[in-house]
């Protein structure tokens, strides 16, 4: 069969294509300017397969596949995409003027990427943490209006008794203090709950919520009498913690980058599905047919995937 003729490098004389080669190089960490310039003078440097006879060229640094010496040159920044299970006594930021242990510290990728904390844990708090380079994912996953939902698992202090979990459950009313004063008072959201465990002296539960407010968890427990001795986030919407030991981190998989996409209705569909929510609320806003299916959501209940011998694992 006859090959495609390749593409005539012609078309980097066109500065609509994005930057200067040289430039694109240089950034690229290749070399200085001038010496980016030589190698192309030289003619060891191909654009998508085809030799670069001269200069100016103009090179589309996100889709061209350049390489010098018939290595490939990393020119758009990858985004990473991190998974870390983090340790008590760890600050969720990427430095602390009190010189405490952050999580950078404990996330250094090859690549030298600068990786942000998805939201944050109190400083006792362990479990998972995802960190990213991808600022729109990250606004996306803690933004209210996304409903990111997340799952703690809590070891309190005594026995949590039907009446703390009926409260927890409804949304609890926390005051409001200023300077040891109550300024005011809160409703928490509704949160859903799974006690695995109830003892005299302890109790193992499950919280999912879908708020982020400061140290909600503990404040929750506290308010029904039963403080927190141990605080894990065990899951951030479709990402669980697995495959990743306490103080450690791994990079997510294709699957959860997928998934984490589709939570915030990014990703492959996303057009069709929100096509799809729109109509429904078009559908919602019209006056109820006799005998149409009612339309109130309905409570989701904690997913069972994630027993005491899941959590066993990742700690
Ligand atoms: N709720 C808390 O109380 N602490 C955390 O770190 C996260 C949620």
């Amino acid at each position: 069969m006859a090959r495609r003729p390749p593409k005539p490098s012609s078309d980097l004389r066109d500065a609509s294509r994005g930057e200067r080669i040289q430039l694109v190089l240089a950034k690229a960490g290749v070399g200085s300017r001038r010496a980016c310039e030589k190698l192309v003078q030289e003619g060891r440097v191909k654009v998508n397969g085809v030799v670069v006879e001269e200069l100016p060229a103009w090179v589309d640094p996100a889709n061209d596949k350049i390489t010098v010496a018939g290595k490939r040159i990393e020119t758009a920044e990858r985004h990473v995409y991190v998974m870390l299970n983090k340790p008590r006594n760890t600050v969720s930021t990427q430095s602390d003027p009190d010189g405490r242990r952050t999580v950078s510290d404990l996330v250094k990728h090859p690549s030298g990427a600068r990786l942000y904390p998805v939201g944050r844990l109190d400083y006792d708090t362990l479990g998972l943490l995802l960190l990213t380079n991808d600022g729109e994912l990250a606004n996306k996953l803690t933004h209210p209006k996304f409903g990111v939902d997340k799952i703690y698992r809590a070891v309190v202090r005594g026995a949590l008794d039907d009446e703390g979990i009926e409260r927890i459950k409804r949304g609890i009313v926390l005051a409001t203090r200023k300077a040891g004063k109550t300024v005011g008072a809160e409703r928490l959201g509704a949160v859903q709950l799974r006690v695995h465990r109830r003892e005299p002296t302890r109790t193992v539960l499950d919280l999912k919520l879908e708020e982020g407010r400061n140290r909600q968890v503990r404040r929750i427990l506290a308010a029904v009498g039963c403080p927190v001795k141990k605080l894990t986030r065990i899951q951030v919407g479709p990402i669980e913690l697995k495959g990743v030991a306490l103080g450690q981190w791994r990079e997510l998989t294709a699957t959860e980058i997928r998934a984490l996409r589709k939570a915030v209705g990014e990703g492959a569909g996303a057009a069709k599905r929100a096509k799809k929510a729109a109509s429904k609320s078009r559908a919602a806003k019209k006056p109820a047919a006799r005998g149409a299916k009612s339309t109130q959501k309905r409570s989701v209940r904690i997913t069972s995937s994630h027993g005491p011998d899941r959590s066993r694992r990742t700690r």
